[in-house]
């Protein structure tokens, strides 16, 4: 009888993982395995370092390998592995949410936690629905989003994401009762814009329109992210975000900002919203928020709509949750990340780069095929003409040229879109871009 196989954590077989959001046949015939990461680096299994221009998928905002946060982990899980997150609490996940609350923007100061951008989506949803009816405004059941957004795959932010390739499998079976408002990607107006692209506010005014058929009595909520990241970094025109909120404000629709992957940073300010200067009512994130250690997502909820919630007879005053909510690795992960981000004052990081980041970007306009590049803080997109033989090729191969190059990017579709850790120096900037700019020249 011969032995049952082992797995072997080194060299494991890779038939039995289903690989998401990942072209599995592909990749299984053409691995790309880390094995170990520090400050902007991996390492593959075959002993490369790979420059990281994507602070792994947007989470990783201070590094890898930080001592701290790992050190704050397995103290944690040491001393208090799990406990009930269901009329049950520990210390941590309160500590978190004060420490969160004094850093967010003015009056988001509730904080409900989950485990991933997804759920953060779905959460901010569902309180958005429950505090319309809490106010007496049951009527108020419509939720509207926006085309290329995404918020996850949970079926409330699929539902009001806008990227067809996530929804048209389930599409006879997303929420009723949604609409989105048209994207703000106008390359023709926009192209080589430095920071936010001056041209595009009117789109909000879509959203007047919704109001027109609807009524604004039957809208509960509008989410978007203040700058889209996966459909490609598509940066809100100057203007749009302030009339977004001048008209959800007028009519009595809460305004959520998704904030997976702008919030801790990512373009300076801890939020989007403090570098925007708009304040939503709500407010989601995830990944940055642990430094990507440990899955985690915190909403943000305005005072306001907390306090209504609070009115009602005694009792469980919203009927949500999770059973990792505040989870005790997770809160000692994002108490250790907060402490790193202040002390190396990471949040300003991204504003004090921008200058160099965009110019150096920019200065791949003229290599083959660049139609457009985009840029604000320390996040970038390089966007690509399709290759006739097929949407997205192009990108793919750039994507995995890189990789053979030692560099991290990611692409969507045939745009490379780079978000490196913030503590990237400059030099590293110019490795990073000169990668991409010879992955692009090589596949002219
Ligand atoms: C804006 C936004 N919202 C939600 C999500 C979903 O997060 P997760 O993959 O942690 O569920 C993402 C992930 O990239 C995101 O970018």
């Amino acid at each position: 009888m011969s032995e049952p196989s082992q797995p072997h954590a080194a060299n494991p077989r890779l038939d039995d993982y289903w690989m998401p959001f990942t072209a599995n046949r592909q990749f299984k015939a053409n691995p790309r395995l880390l094995e170990s990461a520090e400050g902007m680096y991996y390492r593959s299994v075959d002993g490369r370092q790979i420059l990281d221009g994507c602070a792994g998928l947007w989470c990783c905002n201070a590094g890898h390998g930080r001592r701290e946060i790992s050190e704050a982990v397995a103290r944690q899980v040491a001393t208090l592995d799990y406990a009930p997150s269901f009329q049950m609490g520990h210390p941590l996940p309160f500590a978190l949410a004060e420490r969160l609350a004094a850093i967010a923007p003015p009056g988001l100061n509730k904080l409900f936690f989950t485990n991933s951008g997804s759920e953060s989506a779905d959460t901010a949803l569902k309180i958005a629905l429950a505090y319309q009816r809490a106010i007496g405004q049951g009527t108020r059941t419509r939720l509207i989003g926006r085309e290329l957004g995404y918020h996850g795959v949970g079926f409330g932010g699929l539902s009001v994401g806008g990227m067809l390739g996530n929804r048209r499998a389930f599409s006879a079976n997303l929420l009723p009762g949604v609409d989105h408002l048209p994207h703000t990607l106008d390359i023709e107006r926009n192209a080589f814009s430095r920071g936010l692209p001056a041209f595009g506010a009117e789109q909000a005014d879509a959203l007047e329109r919704l109001v027109a058929l609807h009524g604004a009595e039957n809208i509960a909520a509008v989410m978007v992210e203040p700058m889209s990241g996966s459909a490609g970094v598509i940066l809100p025109p100057v203007g749009y975000l302030q009339r977004l909120r001048e008209i959800t404000r007028r009519h009595g629709i809460l305004l959520i900002f998704d904030e997976v992957i702008t919030g801790f940073g990512r373009v300076g300010e801890a939020f989007a919203s403090q570098r925007w200067g708009v304040v939503p009512d709500i407010l989601t994130s995830a990944k940055g928020l642990t430094n990507g250690a440990v899955p985690m997502g915190a909403v943000f909820v305005h005072q306001y709509i907390f306090d209504a919630f609070m009115q009602g007879p005694d009792g469980i005053e919203l009927f949500h949750g999770y059973t990792y909510s505040g989870h005790p690795l997770a809160c000692a992960a994002a108490l250790a990340a907060l402490d790193i981000y202040q002390k190396e004052e990471l949040f300003q990081r991204a504003v004090a780069l921008e200058d160099y980041w965009c110019a150096a970007l920019l200065g791949l306009r003229d290599l083959p095929h660049v139609v457009d590049i985009r840029c604000v803080g320390l996040v970038g997109a390089v966007q690509l003409a399709a290759d006739p033989a097929g949407a997205g090729r192009r990108g793919q191969r750039v994507f995995e040229q890189c990789f053979r190059d030692g560099a991290l990017v990611r692409c969507t579709g045939d745009t490379l879109a780079l978000s490196p850790p913030l503590i990237i120096e400059r030099e590293q900037i110019d490795r990073l871009l000169e990668i991409l700019a010879g992955a692009l020249r090589q596949l002219a």
